[in-house]
């Protein structure tokens, strides 16, 4: 099956940037046996979306509204982002969660909003290193879970995708072992298919690099890469993708 990477430009590039980036990529990615996947910000959606046209990139959003057209400043909804090329959208950041207080309700309508436009959710869940020294891992995770696929209907026609991605391993150079990135997601796939009949792929984040990634991906339950700062880098992300 094919691998998923996912790069999450964050809030790191402007317009500009951005563009140029995103056609490095479009040049190294004209056809790909996995699926790459880029993630601009709301304001360089258009621009990358152009850019990426002609190659195998396909399209992210950071965020989506958890809400139809309507009274909701600062929202972007579904409907743009499909008209833009979008096709995932990523939900529950562990960035979101922190600083702009996302909760479980929340995401639960964002997920939602997701399916009904035919857009592929990427949910990220992941617990904090106190949480982790305390042995809480499992119980966080299942929390995350629980609250976000709540009452949600997926026809086998609908997917969804689950990151894991440990707090503390976000941005700090520290991943954690592959060893135990595995056993999460197995333990994400099993919660998640009593939650909702389905088992998602499951990717993983938290400062993957060029170094890192080949070791995560040998590991039969870790179906991809959800990759921040060294997927600013087009050497660097096509060595993680295994262009190089
Ligand atoms: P990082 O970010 O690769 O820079 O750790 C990953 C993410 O936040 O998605």
């Amino acid at each position: 099956m094919k691998k998923i990477f996912i790069a999450n430009w964050k809030m790191q590039l402007d317009i500009k940037e951005s563009n140029s980036l995103s056609k490095g990529y479009a040049r190294l990615f004209k056809t790909s046996r996995d699926e790459v996947v880029a993630a601009p910000d709301f304001s360089s959606l258009s621009a990358v979306s152009v850019n990426l046209k002609k190659s195998a990139v396909k399209l992210c959003a950071q965020d989506i509204s958890a809400y139809n057209k309507g009274a909701y400043t600062g929202e972007v909804g579904a409907q743009s982002l499909k008209q833009l090329g979008v096709k995932y959208v990523l939900v529950g950041h562990s960035e979101r969660r922190m600083y702009f207080k996302e909760g479980g309700e929340l995401i639960n309508l964002k997920i939602s909003q997701a399916l009904k436009n035919s857009l592929i959710p990427v949910l990220c869940i992941g617990e904090s290193f106190k949480e982790r020294q305390a042995k809480k891992t499992h119980l966080i995770l299942r929390k995350q879970l629980e609250e976000a696929l709540v009452n949600l209907k997926i026809s086998d026609d609908k997917l969804i995708i689950v990151a894991y991605e440990p707090i503390w391993a976000i941005g700090s150079g520290k991943a954690i072992s592959p060893q135990e990135a595995e056993s999460a997601h197995v333990f994400i796939k099993g919660v998640s298919a009593e939650i909702i009949g389905q088992i998602p792929r499951v990717i993983y984040g938290g400062s993957v690099n060029a170094n890192n990634a080949s070791d995560f991906l040998e590991w039969p339950n870790i179906d991809g890469l959800l990759v921040g700062g060294a997927s600013l880098k087009l050497d660097e992300f096509s060595k993680i993708v295994k262009l190089k």
